[in-house]
């Protein structure tokens, strides 16, 4: 993808058929037409991005910018002066809709101010029909829809936008494609999201995901792998394997492979120090998986094993496929292997019927896992979804009480829990300069809880020991061993 001379392609000729070829043509077009209007206004054009969501969308963002990039658009991190804004967007829960309809609205008024300026919707939220039927009606300036299947044909909607004065809408229901060599730009230069999959078939009856994403579809690992060597290559240590559910790679390819089998060919790229991943699924959670972690060099001491509820009966209306008991095992096996992991959880209170007595088993679970960290999510009705059929919704008093005594709860084990390591010396991970100070640095260990410590710029990217002095609830101030 690197070497590809965009200026030599020749848009006298009709476009490839095939992909990726196809967008390398409409790239080199889109460029044409972003340096003519950047003449014609005596300026460069530029872009925002912004991102709502799960490291999906991140990822999915960082293509978007590689395409923009290339064809002539410059960053611009204030979207109120930027050309070209573009909204990834979430549907997972409802108030990341309500979020993006409220910052739409302000849009419209600055793209009465400024003629060039294109407004693009993508993500999951385009996924779902009645929002693109609201966003025809109510935001007629927007000028470009697209979901999450067609994200790699962006170059050729921005040639289309540029070619007609109306608002293009291109939304796929499904797809069983998955096109290779496309432009990306890493935010960071040293660690990277790498999908290995897309799409989910679990159906969770809460969730909108299988919906919106479609169906799994697993990558080769012969471009996974090359991916991550060409990373590696450009200076990248840390990847983060990236699916809805990653435990099930693997079961459709040609030549069927699992998650454990891909992980030990990752473990085999020379160069690369740190590999981590996301979303597992407890029902999938393969002993094989265990026995590869607790081998790995590379693997990081740290599991985000969503358990949603911690009462076996919600779980069954949750079509979650285990129960408490289930999962507590797989807990007990993980921690025997791996007896320093950090365990992260996804919970949701106040799914339909939930009793205080299912509560009380959520609490539980939470008590005997002890979780380094937990997000905790008050249930969201997501329409089409199962769930929001189901009759007994809880009221929301109730929720809302049932979620501030659950995150207490969370919030103190994880603050203790967090702290045990204080006294320990620890690889970490040289990330960025401290937000509030800058002579400190910010670095990520293993276990993915962050220390400050004095440093410099220069560190950044790289892997450094350092001295866990004071643990700070759920960070550490550190000093760096010579
Ligand atoms: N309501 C609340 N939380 C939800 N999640 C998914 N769907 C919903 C919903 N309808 C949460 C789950 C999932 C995380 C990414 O979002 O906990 O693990
Ligand atoms: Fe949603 Fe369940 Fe799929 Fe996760 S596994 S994306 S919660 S349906």
């Amino acid at each position: 993808m690197n070497n590809i001379d965009f200026d030599a392609i020749d848009l006298t000729k009709e476009a490839p058929v095939t992909e990726p070829e196809r967008q390398y043509y409409y790239i080199a077009k889109a460029r044409k037409y972003v340096s003519e209007k950047a003449q014609e206004i005596g300026r460069n054009l530029t872009f925002c991005v912004t991102t709502f969501g799960c490291q999906m969308n991140a990822r999915d963002s960082e293509k978007l910018v590689g395409v923009l990039e290339l064809i002539g658009y410059k960053e611009e991190p204030d979207e109120e002066k930027a050309d070209f804004v573009i909204y990834n967007t979430c549907t997972v829960r409802e108030n990341a809709n309500l979020r993006v309809y409220g910052r739409l609205g302000q849009l419209g008024a600055k793209k009465k101010k400024n003629p060039h300026m294109f407004i693009g919707l993508c993500g999951c939220m385009m996924q779902e029909p009645t929002v693109v039927e609201k966003i025809k009606k109510s935001y007629r300036f927007v000028d470009l829809i697209f979901g999450t299947h067609n994200i790699y044909k962006f170059a050729e909607l921005i040639v289309t936008r540029f070619e007609s004065e109306r608002m293009v809408i291109d939304i796929w229901k499904d797809t069983d494609k998955i096109v290779e060599d496309l432009p990306s730009e890493r935010k960071f230069s040293f660690k990277s999201g790498v999908n290995i999959m897309f799409g989910c078939n679990n159906f969770c009856s809460y969730c909108i995901v299988p919906y919106v994403r479609g169906r799994e579809r697993s990558r080769n690992p012969k471009d996974i792998i090359r991916e991550i060597e060409g990373l590696v290559a450009d200076g990248v240590v840390e990847v983060m394997l990236l699916g809805q559910n990653v435990n099930s790679y693997g079961k459709n390819l040609e030549e069927p492979m699992t998650f454990a089998q891909l992980l030990q060919e990752i473990e085999k790229i020379e160069g690369l120090e740190r590999i981590r991943f996301m979303t597992s699924h407890p029902k999938d959670l393969s002993d094989e998986l265990i026995d590869v972690m607790a081998h790995s060099k590379k693997i990081c001491k740290h599991l985000h094993l969503p358990v949603q509820s911690g009462s076996s009966r919600i779980l069954q209306k949750m079509n979650r496929h285990y129960t408490k008991e289930h999962y507590l095992e797989v807990v007990r096996k993980i921690r025997e292997a791996v007896p320093d992991i950090s365990l992260t959880t996804d919970i949701i209170v106040g799914f339909p019927g939930e009793t205080e007595e299912d509560f009380q088993d959520t609490l539980d679970i939470v008590r005997q896992v002890r979780y380094d960290s937990a997000f905790t999510f008050i249930y969201s009705k997501r329409t089409g979804t199962p769930a929001a059929a189901m009759e007994d919704q809880v009221p929301d008093d109730v929720v809302k009480d049932r979620f501030d005594r659950l995150l207490k709860e969370v919030q103190q084990i994880s603050a203790e829990v967090c702290s045990v390591h204080q006294g320990t010396t620890q690889d970490v991970l040289v990330e960025s300069v401290n937000d509030h100070d800058p002579s400190l640095m910010t670095g990520r260990m293993s276990n993915n809880l962050l220390v400050h410590f004095p440093g410099d710029e220069s560190m950044i990217g790289k892997i450094v020991t350092v001295y866990l002095k004071e643990a700070k609830g759920f960070y550490y101030m550190g000093e760096l061993c010579k």
